[in-house]
């Protein structure tokens, strides 16, 4: 007689409209092995659920009800320059509703991972281990950096994932710090600066969401997976290079853009926060998708 496992598992995303939550879910509700719930805010439609996580008790009222085993936490305001403009709105999102949604998930027994960034570094000595002491350039990671703290004080068992700048599939180019790069480069009349210094590990959303189902399905089996986490890209690129890339793949003229090394910002960003993934590599997760062909299927829609 043959039996089959019909154990399947819970899990509740965070972030579900946003570009990595989208692909989280997408990734987990692929699985037979998983029952997933999107949650949203702003974005909500019928597949996902609307709840304010900065809302206390609405985040304890979707916890309680859906009961998950796991909760990936994506939602989150991360873009650098607004966090600078409104830190008090900022903390709410990002450490109050981080708070909110830990203890609910420690009353039910649930595993959270808190999905972090490797700008917690300040990029002066890649690449960075886990056990490396973060130190962040700007408020975006400062919070960060204390919302991983609050996270693993909450319960020790909860992990951490960091990752660096993200893209993949979009609502619009300037959804993602990568593909915001292809207005300048399809704008062939306007002649663009791109900075060539800081370096980046462009990551597809794709391979961190399989990366995020694997380790949350060895985490249901094995309590040492528990704390920090990394896992990026390993192709080094500057922005500069994104660009050319893009228009190379696309038979597009490079002669209206030129590097620009000078690296002016409103915040401070690190000039390479490279991650060091040998922890999850170690486990035997391992997914990296090349750029170069990567971002030709992103970017189609918008030539
Ligand atoms: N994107 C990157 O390059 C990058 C790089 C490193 C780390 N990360 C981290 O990765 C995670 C996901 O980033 P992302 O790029 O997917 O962000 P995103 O596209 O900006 O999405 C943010 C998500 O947070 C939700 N959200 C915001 N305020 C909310 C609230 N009050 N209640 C409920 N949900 C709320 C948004 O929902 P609505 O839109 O529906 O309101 C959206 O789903 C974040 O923790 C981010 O810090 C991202």
């Amino acid at each position: 007689m043959q039996f089959i496992n019909m154990t399947t598992h819970r899990v509740l995303v965070t972030g579900a409209s946003g570009l990595l939550g989208r692909a989280i879910l997408k990734e987990f509700k692929a699985s037979s092995s998983w029952e997933a719930l999107g949650l949203a805010f702003s974005r909500a439609r019928a597949d996902l659920k609307k709840v304010d996580l900065t809302d206390r008790k609405a985040v304890n009222d979707v916890v309680n009800e859906f009961k998950p085993d796991v909760i990936i936490h994506s939602a989150a305001e991360r873009s650098v320059d607004v966090i600078e403009k409104d830190p008090e709105g900022t903390k709410r999102i990002n450490l109050d509703a981080t708070q909110f949604l830990c203890e609910a998930a420690d009353a039910i027994n649930a595993w959270v991972l808190f999905i972090s960034t490797d700008y917690v570094f300040d990029g002066k000595n890649p690449p960075y281990k886990v056990t490396d002491e973060p130190n962040p350039l700007n408020l975006y990671g400062k919070g960060k950096v204390e919302g991983e703290k609050l996270t693993l004080k909450v319960n020790s068992g909860y992990g951490v994932l960091r990752v660096p700048v993200l893209y993949g599939e979009i609502e619009k180019l300037s959804e993602s710090a990568v593909t915001v790069l292809f207005s300048k480069v399809k704008d062939t009349s306007t002649k663009s600066l791109i900075d060539a210094k800081q370096q980046r590990f462009p990551t597809l959303v794709d391979d961190i969401a399989y990366v995020i189902r694997e380790l949350s399905e060895k985490k249901l089996q094995d309590p040492e997976i528990k704390g920090i986490f990394h896992w990026s890209n390993n192709e080094v690129y500057t922005k500069y290079d994104m660009a050319v890339t893009m228009a190379k793949a696309f038979g597009i003229s490079t002669e209206h853009i030129a590097p620009d090394m000078s690296s002016s910002s409103t915040a401070n960003r690190p000039d390479n926060s490279q991650l060091d993934c040998s922890r999850i590599e170690n486990l035997g997760i391992n997914k990296r998708t090349k750029f170069s062909e990567a971002i030709v299927d992103v970017l189609k829609p918008y030539l």
